[in-house]
């Protein structure tokens, strides 16, 4: 597992480097979800696939960027799903981005997931890494450093509510509403990776992406976006949930698939599972 630590180190730090020089013109190409690929996301696809390609004990990848999974070792045990560039689309304005690593034994399926990572390329880089806990490492010249652990607190003050309001059930709306009308803020920049990293280092709130009559099965996808935020949630004494479920008890069917999704503290959670259970 430190291997893969490591070679994710590098990535972050390869990652940084591109983000910061490159000229980020789109390419012609689309993704498994239809999306116009980034120039960046691809070249930080492919630098995540060459640094993981060094490690022996890495079985298989699955990237946002791919279609298929890859193989790359025979022998290895873990399976790494990624996000190479998430909020990609944030970079021409200078948001914050990030990559998403699910580390699965085995074979991919959140009930394999052993470790997951996700990198925050802001004003400074940051990295998360959770196994039993959740720890926040930063980026100090070249090298990760650990900080501290990560902790939320039974409540937060921030809600951070996706999706297209338009395309929202009545009933969402209502939860989301009655979370400001109890002083929450709003806090969403578009970009899964820092909002879901405020809510984690404030001390807690509410991230969702909740299913919409566009998107009936919400828009993150479980395998390296989804399941690796549920499982730092969880190490840090938080809760996910696709409103009525643990997000870590969902299958797949596919690498791809998406699922709606609910992270946060656990009074924010026991809201949001309270008003989905009363729904059909
Ligand atoms: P990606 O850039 O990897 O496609 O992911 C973007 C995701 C996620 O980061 C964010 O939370 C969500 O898209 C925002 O979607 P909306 O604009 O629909 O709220
Ligand atoms: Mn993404
Ligand atoms: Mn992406």
């Amino acid at each position: 597992m430190n291997d893969i630590f490591e070679a994710i180190q590098k990535t972050a730090i390869r990652i940084k480097d591109a983000i910061d020089v490159k000229d980020i013109g789109y390419s012609q190409q689309e993704n498994s979800s239809g999306e116009t690929q980034l120039q960046l996301d691809l070249q930080c696809d492919l630098i995540i696939e060459e640094e993981l390609s060094k490690v022996s004990s890495v079985h298989t990848i699955a990237s946002e960027e791919k279609d298929k999974e890859l193989l790359l070792h025979n022998d290895g045990e873990y399976f790494i799903a990624y996000d190479p560039l998430d909020g990609s689309s944030l970079v021409d304005v200078n948001l914050s981005v990030g990559s998403i690593f699910g580390i699965y034994k085995g074979a991919f399926g959140a009930q394999n997931m052993v470790a997951s990572c996700y990198v925050v390329f802001g004003p400074r880089v940051e990295l998360v890494f959770a196994q039993d806990k959740a720890k926040l490492y930063l980026l100090q010249a070249g090298e990760f450093e650990f900080v501290k652990e990560i902790r939320l607190n039974e409540k937060g003050k921030l809600n951070a509510p996706g999706g297209t309001q338009q395309n929202w059930e009545p009933y969402h709306k209502e939860m989301v509403d009655s979370f400001f009308a109890e002083g929450y803020r709003l806090r969403y920049s578009g970009g899964m990776v820092p909002d879901l990293h405020q809510i984690l280092l404030k001390g807690g709130g509410l991230f969702s992406y909740p299913a919409t009559s566009d998107k009936p099965e919400g828009k993150l996808r479980r395998l390296f976006e989804v399941f690796p935020f549920a499982f730092v949630y969880e190490a840090a004494g938080g809760e996910a949930i696709n409103g009525k479920e643990n997000l870590m008890s969902l299958g797949h069917s596919h690498i791809h698939d998406t699922s709606p999704c609910f992270f946060g503290s656990k009074y924010e959670i026991a809201r949001v599972r309270d008003v989905y259970s009363k729904q059909g």
